[in-house]
């Protein structure tokens, strides 16, 4: 539980970035007006830009009305914004450094717990980490000291290495939270809830009863004003290196013994290094129409906006099932989900009408944005002789739970490594791992091998390759969310 004890400070280090104002004080906004944060937290911007106090929350304030998923609270944000401070300070110099902790131990006025949180460019993750260090901020004798490091976490697997190697310099793996945020939407929690809290999916969630999975990460808009830093990174680094695999983990992995961080991370680190290292003709790589045009993007970029893969899991559990996953930016609309497509009955005793066909039950797992799940089963389509249809079983979190029952994704993520829980952070062994699946697809994709760049337009469902990725095996994308 949270530590009342001490005083509570979250260093937040690019406090004039994006995430900032997007997500990271929308998120601690909305947990301060629940009232899930510690009486005595405050938080403490840092960042060049030259800023008082006032200017800082005035900025912020603007993000909060944009961004919270209430109705934004003038009184509770007045509160809020009491805990708010700011610091001008380039925390890639020791000097500097020094200058903030003495700033933070005034504040503090005695033994607390800090948060620190690197949602800088990733190039002064380490150089910060390292300074830190040198003043010994990350010492635990006077509280604790956490670092929670925002994606992307390396930019394959030797500079993921080499930041692990950075980071433990400084800091001991307890103290590392690395953040993937998809972990902190409760639809991608509940995946470990579906699978394991209920006894009815478990003994079928296996290679006997499962023909396929499908994970789809469909995004509507493009990369916008980020040209220049996607243009270096491309669909597998930006979403399938850490998103795609992560639900894949939940949706894959053995069941941990309990929820504790490190029995549920085991579980995710097992599971990925048994992916069967990808075939290049089990690659899609497309770019949507128009890409090269953005702003920061090359006039002959290759980089892919869109990809499919189909792996495999060796296992005893997933021997032989094939898992497709899909993602893309300027998609038809925004939509993730997993499917989960059960195997037919082993014989078919009714006389269907000509022509008529059993669909397989399928279950899908609607992450967002119509969190719920659907179970498509056949039913006997009243007063016909043998007539079947496939009718919808469904749960959905706004009908169950109300309309804003859902956080945002950094509320979770937030409150958990302020109380110390890593289990939806991801620990190092399962950064890497996922770097060596995804190492190997893009080397072959700068390769001789290479399969074709393809294009789809903008406001599709990505190329035909990718459906006949699927074709080869009689089997096509699917998609109930939202539907
Ligand atoms: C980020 C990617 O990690 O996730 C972005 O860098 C992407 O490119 C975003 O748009 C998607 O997150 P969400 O929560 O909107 O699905």
């Amino acid at each position: 539980m949270t530590d009342t004890a001490h005083a509570n400070t979250v260093v937040i280090f690019g406090a004039s970035g994006d995430l900032t104002h997007r997500k990271l004080i929308p998120a601690l906004y909305n947990l301060c007006r629940k009232r899930r944060l510690p009486e005595n937290l405050q938080i403490v911007g840092v960042s060049r830009s030259p800023l008082s106090h006032e200017q800082f929350r005035a900025k912020l304030r603007d993000g909060a009305v944009e961004f919270t998923n209430h109705t934004f609270d003038q009184a509770a944000w007045e509160a809020f914004g009491e805990r708010l401070f700011y610091l001008s300070a380039d925390a890639t110099k020791l000097e500097d450094v020094q200058r903030l902790n003495a700033f933070l131990c005034e504040r503090e006025g005695g033994a607390a717990n800090r948060l620190y949180y690197l949602s800088t460019a990733p190039a002064l993750y380490a150089p910060i980490a390292a300074n830190l260090g040198a003043l010994q901020l990350c010492t635990e004798k006077e509280g604790w000291r956490r670092i929670v490091v925002e994606k992307p976490f390396g930019y394959d697997l030797a500079s993921a290495r080499a930041l692990n190697a950075a980071l433990r310099q400084v800091f001991a793996e307890h103290q590392i939270y690395r953040i993937d945020h998809y972990l902190g939407k409760e639809t991608a929690q509940n995946i470990l809830f579906l699978r394991f809290a209920n006894s009815i999916f478990e003994p079928l969630w296996n290679r006997n009863y499962v023909e396929y999975v499908q994970i789809t990460v469909a995004e509507q808009v493009d990369v916008g004003h980020r040209g220049e830093y996607y243009d270096q990174s491309g669909v597998l680094r930006d979403m399938f290196q850490n998103h795609l695999l992560q639900l894949l983990a939940l949706i894959a992995m053995e069941a941990p013994a309990s929820f504790e961080a490190d029995a549920v991370r085991n579980e995710t680190a097992k599971v990925l290094s048994a992916v069967r290292p990808v075939a290049l003709e089990d690659t899609v790589r497309a770019q949507y129409e128009g890409y090269c045009q953005t702003q920061g993007v090359a006039p002959d970029s290759q980089t892919p906006t869109y990809a499919a893969l189909r792996l495999y899991i060796d296992n005893w559990r997933w021997q032989g099932v094939p898992f497709y996953l899909r993602s893309g930016k300027a998609m038809a609309r925004k939509t993730s989900e997993a499917i989960v497509r059960f195997r037919r009955p082993p014989h078919l005793m009714f006389n269907l009408p000509q022509g008529r066909h059993f669909e397989s039950n399928t279950l899908s797992i609607c992450i967002q944005p119509d969190e719920g799940l659907h179970l498509k089963i056949e039913a006997k389509v009243p007063d016909s002789y043998q007539e079947s249809r496939t009718v919808n079983m469904s749960f959905s979190y706004r009908e169950t739970f109300g309309e804003n029952a859902i956080p945002e994704a950094y509320e979770r993520l937030l409150l958990d490594a302020l109380n110390g829980d890593a289990s939806l952070f991801v620990r190092s062994d399962g950064i890497e791992r996922s770097w060596q699946i995804i190492d190997p697809i893009i080397a072959g994709w700068q390769s001789a091998k290479a399969p074709p760049l393809v294009t789809y337009a903008r406001g599709s469902w990505g190329p035909e390759a990718a459906d006949q990725l699927l074709a080869r095996e009689g089997h096509h994308w699917r998609q109930y969310c939202g539907s």
